[in-house]
């Protein structure tokens, strides 16, 4: 059976390829947040230099300034399940990359539009969106996007119209490739574009997969996250094949992360056994200021510039641009 968000794959890996995540051992939970002091041989011990995902805490240095822009990286943030730091993660990690002296375009692909709203911006009152850019031969990038309050961060909004795209788009010619193209003009503009995805795996994540050189995986640190995974690699896999061999998984972010809890670490030592190295070392723990950012209409890296949250993004940047 298909739903609208899980479209049907043939092979249905999903099945087998979750059952096999569940089957994952679970390390022994060496994982911690590097702070807590740890139980060792009966005595506390602060276990220097390991980090949340398990592994040696490693430095990740300044990257070097560009002397010019473009052309960019598109990198789809995706993932079928809702509510897992998505938009988030796309707004913080486009901030960070910003204060890099990146020049970074986020693309809203989701009707909800809530990327707009975490920067402030009221979607429904927008006239042309990226619906239009996808739907209107005579609307060009350019025509839709907009600056946002911070600086080098660039908008392409998006409102409750494109969920009319996703059935007007079965019937066009290149269907898949739609973003791609409307994104091409101004991609000597930008270093990195950022696709905020919907929950979904549709013809417009498809879209996003298509244009994309690289997919971020957010997952939230919560047992269930991982059913979907299996589903969401198959198909990236597919559309590596069929639609855009240069696609690559730029790696899996944990989210959500509480390092007070033992369900946390085990989902952890899960994701990091499972992936490796495509694991980011970067977590971002679930804390109560990323909702307030939302409110606020501004990324944590101005809102709470101080805070573990905006040096988590911003640590991950520097991860995205040396990998
Ligand atoms: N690290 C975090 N700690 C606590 N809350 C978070 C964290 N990251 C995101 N949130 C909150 O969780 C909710 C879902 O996050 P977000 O909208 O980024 O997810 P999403 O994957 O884009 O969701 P959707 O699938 O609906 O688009 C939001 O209210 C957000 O503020
Ligand atoms: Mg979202």
């Amino acid at each position: 059976m298909s739903t609208p968000n899980q479209p049907a794959h043939p092979a249905e890996s999903a099945g087998s390829a979750a059952a096999n995540l569940n089957d994952v051992k679970i390390a022994t939970p060496a994982v911690h947040d590097g702070d807590e002091p740890q139980e060792r041989n009966g005595k506390k011990v602060k276990l220097e230099g390991i980090g949340p995902t398990g592994r040696p805490i490693r430095e990740h240095p300044e990257p070097a300034p560009l002397d010019h822009h473009g052309p960019a990286k598109i990198m789809a943030m995706c993932n079928q399940k809702g509510g897992v730091g998505k938009t988030t993660s796309t707004i913080n990690l486009g901030a960070a990359l910003a204060e890099c002296g990146r020049k970074v375009l986020l693309v809203d692909f989701d009707p909800q539009g809530a990327l707009a709203v975490g920067l402030g911006i009221q979607p429904h009152e927008l006239d042309q969106t990226v619906y239009n850019a996808i739907m209107e031969r005579s609307v060009s990038a350019t025509d839709v996007l907009m600056k946002t309050r911070v600086d080098g961060v660039d908008l392409l909004p998006s409102n409750i119209d494109l969920s009319a795209a996703e059935v007007q788009l079965v019937a066009e010619v290149g269907r898949e490739h739609t973003l791609l193209r409307v994104l091409r003009p101004v991609m000597n503009d930008y270093d990195y574009v950022l696709v905020d995805c919907q929950p979904s795996l549709g013809l417009l994540t498809v879209n996003a997969l298509t244009a994309a050189d690289g997919v971020i995986i957010p997952l939230e640190c919560e047992f269930f996250s991982l059913r979907g995974v299996a589903l969401l690699i198959d198909t990236i896999e597919k559309v590596q094949e069929r639609l855009n061999p240069k696609l690559d998984i730029v790696g899996i972010l944990a989210t959500m992360y509480d390092p007070r809890t033992l369900h946390s670490k085990e989902v952890m030592a899960r994701v990091v056994e499972a992936f490796g190295e495509t694991v980011f070392d970067t977590v971002i723990n679930r804390t109560v200021r990323f909702p307030e950012t939302t409110v606020a209409g501004e990324p944590i890296t101005t809102w709470a510039p101080k805070s573990a949250g905006a040096a988590a993004y911003r640590q991950l940047a520097r991860e995205v641009i040396a990998r």
